[in-house]
């Protein structure tokens, strides 16, 4: 097996290359002036089992271009399987079209990459489970919950004082999840968002009554405004400590400054994405999705 890194998140592509046991093989990225890429690939990869490692985050586009033009370089190389690992999968919420007239952004992306002829895929908590039937590959289907979840009982002496939220009615599927893994009571938030400007606004809390400790448990944080807006509700409403979780730190606009600066203890998230070090915030700790992928590689 030869495993390709990311260059855009190498601190993950050197943990998942640990623990699988493997050299990193970066492919050679050129941006010209203009902004095109051009994407090399040194080794003699003929025959070769190859896993790829690519998280479509910031900057999107350019991620997804040079992502099409590594796989389609496989595809000239005479790879014989390739396993493509999204942690991170750009326009994954737009799974579906809102209104007519709009492009089904997210089906374009997976076509181009079907296109160029992958084996199998490993996705991190898609932002929905339809997401895994636009395949037609196997799909290994990740998820960062156990991780989430381990942590909340490091942190909480005992699990009875504890309710677990999604800030999101589309998150229900996973906050039953880990309100199951971990035994406790879940709620969920209803938000409205804005088909046109995006602006979201929280319009009621279904489910459990809080706790003390509240752990919001989303896919990701992009501006931050949905976390932020549970964060205060549940202050609020005399909630003594609240942690935050969220697979990927996607932190556009001033996502960073804002989570710090609201009343969370702590804000959780997977390196599915690479946190660049001007967005780091000191409530914010990153874990590793790294044995998770190597356990999905095996099964
Ligand atoms: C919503 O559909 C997602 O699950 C997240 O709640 C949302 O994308 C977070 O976005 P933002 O941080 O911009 O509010």
């Amino acid at each position: 097996m030869v495993f390709i890194g990311d260059i855009g998140n190498v601190s993950l592509s050197e943990k998942i290359a640990k623990s699988l046991g493997l050299p990193i093989l970066y492919p050679d990225v050129k941006i010209f002036p203009d902004g095109e890429q051009r994407v090399y690939l040194k080794e003699e990869l003929g025959g070769e089992d190859v896993v790829v490692l690519k998280s479509l985050s910031t900057p999107v586009d350019s991620n997804v271009i040079q992502f099409l033009f590594i796989l389609n370089a496989l595809r000239e190389s005479g790879a014989d399987k390739v396993t493509a690992i999204i942690p991170y999968l750009g326009y994954q919420r737009a799974d579906h079209t809102f209104r007519v007239g709009e492009a089904a952004s997210l089906r374009v992306v997976i076509d181009a990459i079907l296109a160029e002829g992958i084996t199998r895929i490993m996705l991190l908590d898609p932002h929905s489970i339809k997401i895994t039937e636009m395949f037609d590959v196997p799909v290994m289907n990740e998820t960062a919950l156990p991780i989430f979840a381990e942590k909340i009982r490091e942190l909480v002496a005992d699990l009875t004082d504890v309710t677990v939220v999604t800030p999101d009615m589309g998150g229900i599927r996973r906050i039953k999840m880990i309100s199951e893994i971990l035994g406790v009571e879940f709620a969920a938030v209803e938000k409205d968002r804005d088909v046109e400007t995006g602006d979201i606004k929280m319009s009621s809390i279904h489910g459990a009554k809080p706790k003390d400790i509240v752990c919001i448990v989303d896919d990701m944080i992009s501006s931050g405004g949905t976390m932020v807006q549970a964060i205060n509700a549940y202050r609020k409403m005399g909630v003594k400590k609240i942690y935050a979780f969220a697979t990927h730190a996607v932190f556009s606009e001033n996502a960073s400054t804002i989570l710090q600066d609201s009343p969370v203890e702590k804000v959780f998230v997977t390196d599915s994405i690479e946190v660049p070090e001007n967005r780091l915030f000191k409530k914010l700790e990153v874990l590793s999705i790294a044995d998770l992928v190597k356990t999905g590689l095996s099964v």
